[in-house]
C-alpha cells in the first residue's frame, strides 16, 4: 500500500473532512492546557497507581546528579536540563573549560563517529577511539573532552514575493583541550534536545503501519520516499525499527533512555552498567524514568480561526501532510491506556533525504548524513511559549517555523518551493495552522 492509500484509509476512518474531529491531538491521553505548563502534565487517562508511578519517574529526570554518580564525562547533571519542562533543549552547547559539575550549560549534544572499523554493535557507528559515539563538554574533576563554540552564520533567501527572509547556519568549532581542532576524520553530528511529549503513543504505532507508509523506491512517483532506520536494541539484542532521535537512531525509550543516562549525564544503568555489574541509577529508578517518558501528555490542539482553516488545507495542498502524517491509529502498548488510540502526531517516523542543505554527513545505522526522521509537530505551536528562545530543526537553526520550512530540501524540495513562492496571506495562514498544533 502506498502511504496515501495509508494516510486516507486512516482518514476516513477517523477524521473525514471535519476540521474538529482533529482536535484530541493524543487521542483519549489528551490533556487540555496549552499554557507554558502545557507538556508538564500525564495522560489524562493514567490509573492512580500508573500517575504514582510517573510522578515517582520525574524525579530521576528532574534531578541535578552529583558526584560520585554524576560523570565523570557528561554533557548536563539533568534530563531536565537538556528538556526543561519536558520541552526541547535550546541550540546552546558548552563553550568553557572551567565548568565542571556547576553551571552546566549544554542543552545540546555532539554525536561522533569514524568511517571506517568495527562498530560496537550490528550496523551501528564505528566509535572514536578515546572519544566513543558521543563528544561530552563537561567533567567533573577533570578536562573535559572538548571545547565547543557555536556561531551563526546568515544568508538571505527571496520568497515569492521579493521579501527577504534570513536563515541562519552553525559553525561549530570543536577544539581538545590542548587546543587543537578535532581531527577532521572525525565526525560529528551536533543535535538540540526535542520535545518528550506523547513518546509513548509514538511507540505504540505498529511496525507494520509504519512499514505501509515506507515508500523506499518512490513507487508512487509523488518525490517522496522515506523508509524505516534499522537500529540495533541494547535490550532485545536484536535489530529493529528505530522510532526516537533526530534520525530515528533509538529503537525505543528503554533503549533512549538508558543511552541518555549513560551518554548525556554519565549514569551507569540497568543496560549499561559498570564492568563489576553496578549502577549509579537504581533499576526501579530506571524503569520509572522510562515510564515517565512515556506518558508525558500531548495537548489538544488550540482553537481554529477562519486562517488556521485556511492554513489546514494549505498544509495538504503544499504536500506537508506526505510526510508530517497528520492521524495515526497506535496498536497494542504495555500501558493500556496507550493502546488503540487514534492520534494526531504529523510524523511517519521515517527518515527522509533533506537535502545537502541539512546533512550533517555522518551516516546513523541506516540514515545517511542527509536524511532525517520526519518529527511530529503536536504541541510544536507552543515551543516558544513554553522556552522563549526555544528554536526548531535537528540543530536549531530555525528561529521561526518560517525558517524552518524554508530549510526543508531534497524529498521536501515541492513542498518548500510551494510555501516559498506562495502569497503572504496563504504562507501567514500555514503558520496559523501550525500554531493551534
Ligand atoms: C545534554 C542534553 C541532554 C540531556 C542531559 C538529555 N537529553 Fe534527551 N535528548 C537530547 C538530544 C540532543 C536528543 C536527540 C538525540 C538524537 O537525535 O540522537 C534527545 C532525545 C531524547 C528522547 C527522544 C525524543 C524523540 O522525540 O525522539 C528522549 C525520550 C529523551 N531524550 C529523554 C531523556 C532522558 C530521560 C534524559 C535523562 C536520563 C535525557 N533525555 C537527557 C539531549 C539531552
Ligand atoms: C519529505 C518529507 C517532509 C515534507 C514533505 C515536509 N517535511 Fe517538515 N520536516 C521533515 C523532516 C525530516 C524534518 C526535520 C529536519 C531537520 O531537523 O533537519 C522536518 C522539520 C519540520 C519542522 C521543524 C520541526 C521541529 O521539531 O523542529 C517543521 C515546523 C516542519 N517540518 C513543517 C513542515 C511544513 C509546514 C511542510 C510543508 C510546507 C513540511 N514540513 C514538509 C520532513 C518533511
Amino acid at each position: 500500500m502506498t502511504r496515501w492509500a495509508v494516510a486516507l484509509l486512516v482518514c476516513v476512518a477517523a477524521c473525514g473532512d471535519n476540521a474538529e474531529s482533529d482536535e484530541r491531538q493524543g487521542g483519549a491521553t489528551t490533556v487540555d492546557d496549552r499554557s507554558a505548563l502545557a507538556f508538564t502534565h500525564y495522560a489524562s487517562n493514567l490509573t492512580p497507581d500508573e500517575l504514582q508511578m510517573a510522578d515517582a519517574g520525574r524525579g530521576p529526570f528532574d534531578f541535578h546528579w552529583e558526584p560520585p554518580q554524576l560523570g565523570p564525562l557528561f554533557n548536563n547533571d539533568a534530563c531536565a536540563g537538556c528538556h526543561a519542562s519536558n520541552g526541547r533543549g535550546l541550540s546552546q552547547i558548552g563553550n568553557d573549560f572551567d565548568i565542571d559539575v556547576n553551571g552546566a550549560n549544554s542543552q545540546s549534544l555532539i554525536r561522533c563517529s569514524l568511517v571506517d572499523g568495527t562498530p560496537d554493535v550490528p550496523g551501528g557507528n564505528v566509535p572514536v577511539p578515546q572519544y566513543g559515539l558521543q563528544l561530552q563538554d563537561h567533567a567533573v574533576g577533570a578536562v573535559p573532552e572538548i571545547h565547543a563554540a557555536l556561531t551563526w552564520e546568515e544568508q538571505p533567501v527571496l520568497y515569492g514575493d521579493n521579501t527577504v527572509a534570513m536563515l541562519r547556519q552553525p559553525n561549530l568549532a570543536i577544539t581538545t583541550p590542548d587546543g587543537q581542532l578535532l581531527a577532521p576524520d572525525i565526525l560529528t553530528s551536533y543535535r538540540e534536545a526535542p520535545a518528550i511529549v506523547g513518546l509513548g503513543l509514538l511507540e505504540a504505532i505498529d511496525d507494520a503501519t509504519l512499514e505501509a507508509l515506507a515508500d523506499p523506491d518512490d513507487l508512487d512517483g509523488d518525490g517522496v520516499s522515506g523508509h524505516i532506520n534499522h537500529v540495533w536494541d541494547p535490550v532485545a539484542n536484536a535489530t529493529v525499527v528505530g522510532r526516537f532521535g533526530w534520525k530515528a537512531n533509538a529503537p525505543n525509550l528503554r533503549a533512549q533512555v538508558a543511552g541518555a543516562f549513560a551518554g548525556d549525564i554519565g549514569l551507569s544503568n540497568k543496560v549499561f552498567p559498570e564492568s563489576d555489574g553496578q549502577r549509579d541509577v537504581s533499576d526501579t529508578q530506571f524503569d520509572q524514568t522510562v515510564f515517565f517518558a512515556s506518558v508525558i501528555a500531548v495537548p489538544a490542539s488550540g482553537p481554529r480561526n477562519g486562517k488556521a482553516y485556511i492554513g489546514r488545507t494549505r498544509f495538504h495542498d503544499f504536500g506537508c501532510a506526505g510526510c508530517h502524517i497528520p492521524t495515526l491509529v497506535t496498536g497494542d502498548s504495555v500501558i493500556p491506556e496507550l493502546s488503540h488510540q487514534t492520534i494526531h502526531p504529523y510524523t511517519d517516523l521515517l527518515v527522509h533525504d533533506m537535502g545537502d542543505s541539512l546533512t550533517d554527513s555522518r551516516r546513523d545505522f541506516e540514515a545517511t548524513g542527509r536524511e532525517w526522521r520526519t518529527p511530529a509537530l503536536w504541541g510544536i505551536g507552543l515551543t516558544q511559549l513554553i522556552a522563549t528562545q526555544a528554536t526548531f530543526l535537528h540543530d536549531g537553526r530555525a528561529r521561526t517555523l518560517e525558517e524552518a520550512i524554508l530549510w526543508h530540501g531534497g524529498e521536501a524540495m515541492a513542498a518548500r518551493e510551494a510555501f516559498r513562492t506562495a502569497s503572504k496571506s496563504d504562507r501567514d495562514a500555514l503558520i496559523a495552522f501550525l500554531m493551534t498544533l
